[in-house]
């Protein structure tokens, strides 16, 4: 058996993200098993599979919240399989959360001013006046102009509608500058008028960003996705482009019943 050391490096523009025979066991219940997955840059890869598959399970597996049996997680050519949660972020591995973390009484563009800030680690500017740093007001726009939500910017959060508060969110985890970006669940408990917001949104996102979406709406994901991989009892039973996955009669049986 080879140690960690001694595995070839692997080059930074083949895979920008590569988990590698991921696995986690509590006890004798396995709820990663020999997970692979490659993400280039730019990919459009979406993570589904039945409740208990083990999707949530992965994504703290790879962000660092829990610590896995045995495997190699790599970003950008670094092995990262011990390295801290907040490092891991910091090197451009961000996740977004289900649960709601936005300060409701601020606007939009302030909301999205304070995660930039965070990103910086700036905190201080907050009481020098916040119009004093540069290249803020661009890094605003920016965001707002991808989340196609420039005409909210001055909008209270809590007078938009749940699906507006989503993209937001969404905005708070791209000024985290990501490399990789883990999605968990945007469309949750958005209503069906609203979820033409999310797919947009999740459409629109900067070409060369690898994401990896998790999602219950098989809309988003079959309209999103290039590649899909289904997650079953903690193993990925299978993968390929949403045409193999929607004709795949395994799949078919195990999860997406008659609708695709
Ligand atoms: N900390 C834990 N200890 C024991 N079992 C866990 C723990 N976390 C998750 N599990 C189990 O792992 C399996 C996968 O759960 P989860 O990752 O939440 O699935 P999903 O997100 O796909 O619905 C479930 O059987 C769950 O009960
Ligand atoms: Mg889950």
């Amino acid at each position: 058996m080879t140690t960690l050391n001694e595995q070839p490096a692997v080059t930074p523009t083949a895979s920008r993200f590569s988990v590698q025979g991921l696995s986690k066991r509590f006890g004798n219940l396995v709820v990663a098993d020999d997970i692979h997955i490659d993400l280039t840059p730019g990919a459009r890869m979406a993570l589904i599979g039945p409740n208990g598959a083990g999707k949530s399970t992965f994504v703290n597996l790879v962000t660092g919240l829990l610590t896995p049996s045995s495997g190699r997680i790599v970003l950008d050519g670094e092995d990262i399989t011990t390295m801290s949660a907040s490092r891991r972020v910091r090197n451009g591995l961000v996740r977004s959360f289900q649960v709601t973390r936005l300060f409701r009484e601020l606007t939009v563009a302030d909301n999205i001013r304070l995660a930039v800030l965070q990103e910086r680690q700036q905190y201080m500017r907050l009481f020098s006046g916040l119009a004093n740093t540069p290249g803020l007001d661009e890094e605003v726009q920016r965001i707002l102009n991808e989340l196609n939500i420039r005409d909210r910017a001055s909008s209270l959060v809590h007078n938009l509608a749940y699906g507006e508060q989503r993209l937001v969110e969404i905005a708070l985890v791209l000024a985290l500058k990501p490399k990789v970006l883990l999605l968990d669940e945007p469309a949750a408990g958005v209503p069906d008028s609203e979820s033409d917001l999310i797919l947009e949104a999740v459409g629109n996102l900067p070409k060369d960003l690898a994401v990896l979406l998790i999602e219950h709406d098989m809309d988003l994901v079959f309209s999103f996705a290039e590649q899909i991989a289904v997650l079953v009892n903690g193993a990925v039973m299978a993968t390929g482009t949403p045409q193999e996955i929607a004709h795949n009669e395994t799949v078919r049986n195990i999860y997406l019943g008659k609708g695709h």
